[in-house]
């Protein structure tokens, strides 16, 4: 009996505690509205709220809400508007965009039926355009190769001199000139001799002059020298007319362009048996002129003497090839000058482009193909043994010398007919 009494009792407590627990529970319902609602300006304590007060604020707290909710309507209205009109400008933006696209594109193929006009030259313009835009390198097409640093000092544009001195001297490649002309060129000697190159030009120089004038008494009179026979002539000098002189006139043993086979000395050999200078001859000018067509350069000219460091010469010619005797005559260069000049000049950079009638370019590799005649660019050497050298690829560029400049580098020759 006494443990159901306890129980009982438990159970009462239970349930007042329960009662309790509940009431407290809906007191803090009320009070977290409360709560919530004071912050427009109603009371915080909750407790000290009657019902009415309650009520009176609930209602006023629900037309806030309202107002509140009419704000945020308004503002989400406006949000919506602003939206609305960038999207609407944007659009706009994109039609009209389009429609500018439509009108390129109908002038483009207006413009492509035009006659002479072509889709390739449109395209180049695009390519240009776009690589301005970007500014991305134009990819240029082209072939590798690598020559052995060792050749530096091989090839007609070697710049022999004062400074830069010739090694291979018992090396060259030699054409026998007396045994091997063809034509009215006449020989001072059975032993003179040139590399066949400039041998055959200098043939050609000899039928260019009589078909223009009239003339075959051009005489070779000194071609390739080796070691021994530079140094035989220097004496020679040295004891006629003294060592200054002899140093004006003859190089030193092993600094002479006539080791490389690619010098002459001309002169003129009239049919009644004298010999004339070049500078005493009716057609020595000529000489001076016309033999650029041969690929040769009068090599010691009067206003350069302080650069090559030898008298004016006007008989000494030196075999350089067609379209850099033809820029050497244009720059009004001599071949340092020339060497020096041409560095400018690169793959990368700017090209020269020596036309067929001599006149001089410059042009970008991005730029070709450009019209016929020669494209020319150096190559200082690499580190090492060998250098790289670019060429441009295609049929067009297949043909190219590259010769050593016997100082730093190389220069390639490309000839594009
Ligand atoms: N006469 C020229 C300079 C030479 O001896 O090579
Ligand atoms: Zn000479």
């Amino acid at each position: 009996m006494e443990a159901a009494r306890q129980a009982a009792m438990r159970s009462n407590v239970s349930r007042d505690a329960e009662i309790r627990r509940r009431r407290e529970d809906q007191q803090k319902l009320a009070g977290g509205a409360m709560y919530q609602q004071s912050q427009y300006g109603g009371q915080s304590q909750y407790s000290r709220q009657t019902h009415a007060q309650q009520a009176n604020q609930a209602q006023q707290n629900q037309r806030r809400r309202k107002k509140k909710k009419f704000k945020i309507n308004i503002g989400a209205i406006i949000f919506v508007l602003l939206i609305g009109t960038v999207i609407g400008v944007s659009v706009n933006q994109i039609a009209k965009n389009n429609e500018n696209i439509v009108d390129d594109d109908n002038k483009l193929e207006f413009e492509n039926d035009l006659p002479g006009d072509t889709i390739s030259g449109n395209e180049t313009t695009d390519q240009e355009s776009e690589s301005e835009d970007t500014d991305e390198p134009d990819l240029i097409l082209h072939d590798t190769i690598y020559v052995e640093n060792s050749t530096m000092d091989e090839g007609n544009l070697i710049l022999v001199n004062y400074q830069y001195e010739y090694k291979k001297v018992d090396q060259v490649e030699l054409k026998n000139a007396y045994e091997n002309k063809t034509g009215k060129l006449k020989v001072s000697s059975t032993s003179l001799a040139m590399t066949p190159e400039a041998f055959d030009a200098l043939e050609a120089m000899v039928i260019d002059l009589e078909e223009d004038t009239g003339c075959d008494d051009l005489l070779l009179n000194s071609a390739y020298r080796n070691a021994a026979s530079q140094q035989y002539i220097y004496n020679d000098y040295v004891n006629k007319y003294g060592e200054d002189y002899a140093e004006s006139y003859v190089a030193d043993p092993g600094f002479s362009e006539h080791h490389t086979g690619l010098a002459c000395d001309l002169t003129f050999y009239t049919d009644d048996g004298k010999i004339v200078p070049i500078t005493d001859h009716e057609f020595g000018s000529w000489l001076g002129v016309n033999c650029i067509q041969s690929g040769f350069v009068r090599r010691y000219p009067q206003d350069k003497v302080d650069i090559t460091k030898i008298a004016y010469e006007a008989w000494h010619f030196r075999y350089v090839g067609i379209p850099h005797a033809y820029a050497i005559f244009e720059m009004d260069y001599c071949l340092e000058e020339y060497i020096t000049w041409i560095k400018d000049y690169t793959f990368d950079g700017n090209i020269l482009h020596v036309k067929k009638s001599g006149a001089l370019d410059d042009v970008s590799m991005s730029a070709l193909p450009v019209e016929d005649g020669w494209l020319i660019y150096y190559v200082p050497a690499d580190e090492g043994d060998n250098t790289e050298i670019l060429i441009p690829r295609g049929e067009k560029y297949s043909d190219y010398e590259i010769s050593g400049n016997n100082v730093d580098g190389f220069i390639v020759t490309i000839t594009l007919d």
